[in-house]
């Protein structure tokens, strides 16, 4: 039997593109609160003896989780024999460390937490930085998905000698590959975090830039300081207005604002988050790997 898709709710478009590649049946659930706030679930559709799939990208996770274990839990209990859970956006992945005595490596828990209820697990460019591989903390297999040719088809159709800017060391994985896919050349600035809000920048060497295109790439932007810290380097360095290009918009309260007023050419992401500056689909690889996941797993008994 092909396998079942179930979008939990605000994925239902981006399944809709997976649902074009993976080969699958989309199914049906009753999704909402009961007055007191808590979740009721009912899974419409026949799941028994089959693979189910669950979409839901995990930004703002702690509203989405307890309705995604639900569901999960629901469909086990219902017969699937598999459950899958596709995460274009994979949180907890930045507390990848105790940087104060007394805080948890919460990365490590919501990990644990994920694995107890999904049998795989694909998501798009998670932060890896402390953790070298997902599996270090997932128990269950999973497939990561690169942003990056996407990314670079983007901006080789888009932008005219761009130059590729990773406003800091761990984005230099992400822009590196951006970079490589577009040709292009490739700068990494420092940055020093001092707070969620609080973010400096490294200067930037001008001397060498021969009028091309800046276009500050990275995987995640939440309060976007860290893009805006980096607008303000090439600005003070005389450089034209960047275009930004983000992974993952989580943009936190006012962020796509205070960017957009920052002194940007362009705001672009890739369609891992519902968010206006969607101009990159990376539906298309997620259902590959998916597809793949599956095909490669032994089944329960
Ligand atoms: C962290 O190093 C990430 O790669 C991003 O640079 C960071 O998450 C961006 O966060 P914010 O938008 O809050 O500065």
């Amino acid at each position: 039997m092909i396998p079942i898709l179930f979008a939990m709710p605000g994925n239902e478009a981006f399944a809709m593109h997976l649902d074009r590649a993976i080969s699958c049946e989309v199914g049906q659930m009753e999704m909402r609160r009961f007055p007191d706030g808590e979740t009721y679930v009912r899974i419409l559709s026949p799941v028994h003896g089959r693979d189910v799939i669950f979409v839901c990208t995990l930004d703002r996770p702690d509203e989405k989780v307890m309705s995604l274990y639900l569901a999960a839990r629901t469909a086990c209990e219902l017969g699937a024999r598999r459950i899958g859970l596709i995460a274009p956006y994979l949180a907890y992945m930045r507390q990848d460390a105790r940087f104060k005595e007394g805080e948890g490596i919460t990365s490590a828990h919501f990990a644990s937490f994920l694995s107890d209820f999904c049998d795989w697990l694909v998501t798009v460019d998670p932060h890896l930085h402390r953790h070298n591989k997902l599996n270090e903390i997932y128990s269950i297999p999973t497939k990561v998905v690169h942003a990056a040719p996407a990314i670079g088809d983007w901006i080789a159709e888009h932008v005219e000698q761009p130059v590729i800017i990773g406003p800091d060391a761990e984005s230099e994985q992400w822009a590196s590959k951006v970079a490589q896919s577009v040709g292009c050349p490739c700068v990494i600035l420092d940055k020093t975090r001092r707070g969620d809000r609080e973010v400096e920048v490294s200067d930037l060497d001008a001397s060498a830039w021969k009028g091309g295109t800046p276009v500050l790439v990275d995987d995640i932007t939440s309060t976007a300081q860290t893009m805006i810290a980096a607008v303000r380097k090439l600005k003070e360095a005389g450089l034209p207005s960047p275009i930004c290009i983000t992974v993952h918009p989580v943009f936190a309260g006012t962020a796509y604002h205070d960017l957009s007023v920052a002194g940007v050419e362009k705001i672009v992401s890739c369609n891992t988050i519902v968010h206006p500056t969607n101009q990159i689909d990376v539906a298309e690889p997620i259902a590959v790997a998916a597809v793949e996941l599956m095909h490669i797993l032994p089944i329960n008994s």
